[in-house]
């Protein structure tokens, strides 16, 4: 076994603890929540490496904890805003993710909110178990239809594109904005147009957020910018929560101003606003956006690739710095 230490905080699929541990020194096995954070910071002392999830926060105290030992942070996540990766890169410590290989299961998801947002079918499911289904109803959980109907994609990457292809089987007309236009000819593979921001929210039906959490898109859909979305839109957020003014949002359905949310991802995680949990209108998953299994064990296989690589001084698959 070597000297070296390594962190993993909790049990992951496709991550190999047991040859992990035969090789690192690793502490206990990894717990089935989330490390809690004192954990966290007593164990990253003195370690080489630490394969984290998206509810670690790998930050200048965690780092100064880790010491100068600290090579590689391994994310199992393609999401990395719970890093501190400019201070990572100043202290020399490789940051990794794990994107492609859940791009699918992510945009399959965004489409899930999208359909299920558009035909309340949260709503719907909730009233036939709650005993309210007297017999077919001619008014009842009318939604609004999606065939032929224009989708607006915040965020022009991978998944971004995913949720742009998956659109073709409804014949949507698809408009994106991303912080750079994507080049002419994958704008025409994905028939997609570019627009600016508030041009895309005033002309979509749907509009699905893609992108990553950074400075610049913190708040990105703010009440202003929701008010100039039409009063039979949804909003998908298959991103981060805090691209999305929650509050705004709750309201913005409470008053009749959105039709649809369909969220997967909140502000305070696990905490979901009040007002979302009251509105009908909304659909809520717990952050389920590469949720399939074949996903979680390719991530974990990605994740420890990366750990591996970066200790062992190869280049790993996937770095974000
Ligand atoms: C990510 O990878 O960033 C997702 O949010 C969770 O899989």
């Amino acid at each position: 076994m070597e000297r070296r230490t390594i962190v993993v905080t909790r049990r992951l699929p496709g991550v190999p603890w047991d040859d992990l541990a035969k090789r690192f020194r690793a502490g206990g096995p990894p717990g089935e929540g989330t490390m809690p954070r004192e954990e966290f910071l007593a164990r990253a002392r003195g370690a080489s490496g630490i394969l984290c999830t998206l509810a670690d926060r790998v930050d200048a105290e965690l780092m100064d904890a880790a010491g100068l030992s600290l090579v590689v942070v391994s994310n199992f996540a393609v999401g990395v805003d719970n890093v501190d990766v400019a201070g990572a890169t100043r202290r020399g410590i490789r940051v990794c993710n794990t994107p492609d290989v859940l791009t699918d299961a992510t945009a399959d998801l965004g489409f899930v909110l999208l359909l299920s947002a558009a035909r309340k079918v949260s709503d719907a499911d909730r009233f036939v178990r709650a005993g309210g289904w007297t017999g077919w109803d001619p008014w009842g959980l009318l939604g609004v239809p999606v065939a032929g109907k224009t989708l607006g994609i915040v965020g022009m990457g991978k998944i971004g594109a995913g949720v742009a292809r998956r659109s073709r089987g409804f014949s949507m007309k698809v408009l994106y904005h991303n912080r750079r236009r994507v080049p002419p000819s994958e704008e025409a593979g994905l028939a997609a147009s570019y627009r600016d921001l508030d041009a895309l929210l005033a002309e979509s039906d749907f509009v699905v957020l893609c992108v990553p959490l950074t400075p610049e898109t913190r708040g990105l859909i703010s009440a202003e910018r929701l008010g100039r979305m039409k009063r039979t839109a949804v909003l998908v957020n298959i991103a981060r929560g805090e691209v999305v003014d929650e509050e705004a949002v709750a309201t913005a359905l409470a008053e009749g101003r959105l039709f649809g949310a369909g969220l997967d991802v909140y502000e305070k995680e696990p905490r979901v606003h009040p007002k979302l949990l009251a509105s009908p209108s909304a659909v809520l998953l717990p952050h389920l956006g590469s949720a399939t299994g074949e996903t979680r064990e390719a991530m974990g296989r990605l994740a420890t690739e990366n750990l591996l690589a970066a200790l062992d001084g190869r280049e790993p698959p996937c770095p974000v710095n």
